[in-house]
């Protein structure tokens, strides 16, 4: 519901993912509303002047600073007493109390805990930005970690404009709130509709393909679900799932042979969820189950189905929460029939037809 005063938050990111951008948009944005301040270790005052005048901010009451030097940072910040204060980044930044160079371990791990200390004495809102490798490794944001209140993480594609915010860490609100962004000449824009972007591209007449919904923080999201099944040419067949659980995925197939009737213990199978979504939640099982059952049999599903449900070691289809919210979002995307648990199935939808399973035999009959 908004920054808490006094909170640590640490926004990481690789180098080009829009960190400065966002933070820039932010703070120019609410600085008409409290006393913002951007601390800049990495470009010049120039350089960011010209990026705000390019963004339609050059009159906001923004103040900024070029400083890399912790001592220096909080001495001006103790006279201008912002409500919020952005530091970028953590890694150019350096405290008289350690000799090592900017970047390194202690470094980080000494200027962020000064930071930490005047955000909690004074209530300012504190923002660090982190930048992270390409292996991910970087000491920065892990050394700082338990130090933080939030941890986001800005993450995108290289080659693609879009951006998601995601939360691993945070003390005062929602865990599993994500953001979708597109970068434009004029920044980071948020894309209102994030089921309309996962769901284009989609390869619509093979087999092995299928859309199921997720509930991410607080709305739906439609996502492709994709399986291969071929026959093993290995002694022991490959599993293999890319965006989901491996360990679920194994139990699901188990439950697939037994109670789906499918012999596919000689089978390699493949699972991979387009976009490069990570799904955490049960509710794709009998997506999953029935996007494998597809690509074995190599029947096509229509592209305009849906489905979701837990399924159980029993082959019983279990609800999920946020069902009929679930299948809205489908109805607003075109969908026209929805497999879904019997008990999601409370009340009536228009413009869909609705298919009410309790057992995966049945879903897979129905298939
Ligand atoms: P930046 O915020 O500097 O990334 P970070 O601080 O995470 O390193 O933004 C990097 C990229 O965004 C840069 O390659 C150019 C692009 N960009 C746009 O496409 N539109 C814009 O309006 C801005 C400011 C940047
Ligand atoms: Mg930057």
């Amino acid at each position: 519901g908004g920054f808490v005063p006094g909170s640590v938050i640490l926004i990481g990111g690789s180098p080009g993912a829009g960190k400065s951008t966002l933070l820039l948009q932010v703070l120019a944005t609410l600085a008409d509303k409290m006393t913002c301040l951007y601390v800049t270790g990495e470009e010049s005052l120039q350089q960011i002047a010209m990026r705000a005048d390019r963004l339609g901010f050059a009159k906001q009451p923004l103040h900024l600073i070029a400083q890399t030097r912790v001592e220096a940072i909080l001495q001006a910040a103790d006279s201008l007493k912002p409500q919020l204060m952005v530091v970028d980044s953590i890694q150019t930044v350096f405290t008289d109390d350690v000799s090592s160079a900017p970047g390194s371990v202690s470094q980080v791990r000494e200027s962020a805990a000064h930071f930490t200390r005047f955000a909690k004495i004074t209530g300012t809102i504190v923002i660090l930005v982190g930048h992270i490798t390409k292996d991910g490794a970087l000491a920065g944001p892990k050394v700082l970690e338990h130090m933080i209140d939030c941890s986001l993480m800005l993450e995108g594609d290289e080659n693609s404009r879009y951006r998601t915010l995601r939360s691993h860490k945070n003390r005062f609100g929602a865990l599993n709130e994500l953001g979708v962004f597109a970068m434009l000449e004029a920044g980071l824009k948020e894309v209102k509709n994030p089921s309309a972007l996962f769901l284009s591209g989609r390869s619509e007449d093979t087999s092995g393909t299928l859309v199921t919904v997720v509930w991410e923080g607080s709305r739906p999201l439609l996502i492709e679900l994709q399986a291969l099944v071929d026959e093993s040419v290995g002694e022991s067949p490959r599993r293999l799932s890319v965006g989901t659980d491996a360990q679920r995925l194994a139990m699901l197939l188990a439950v697939l042979h037994r109670h789906g009737k499918m012999p596919i213990y000689n089978q390699d199978v493949f699972i991979n969820v387009a976009g490069g979504m990570k799904i955490t939640e049960t509710s794709a099982d009998l997506a999953i189950l029935l996007v494998i059952a597809s690509s074995y049999q190599d029947k096509k599903i229509p592209a305009n189905w849906l489905v979701f449900g837990e399924v159980g070691l029993n082959g019983e289809i279990r609800p999920v929460a946020n069902g009929i919210e679930r299948v809205q979002e489908a109805v607003k995307h075109g969908f026209t029939k929805a497999i879904i648990p019997k008990a999601n199935a409370v009340k009536k939808i228009e413009n869909i037809e609705v298919i009410a399973v309790t057992k995966l035999a049945e879903a897979l009959e129905y298939l």
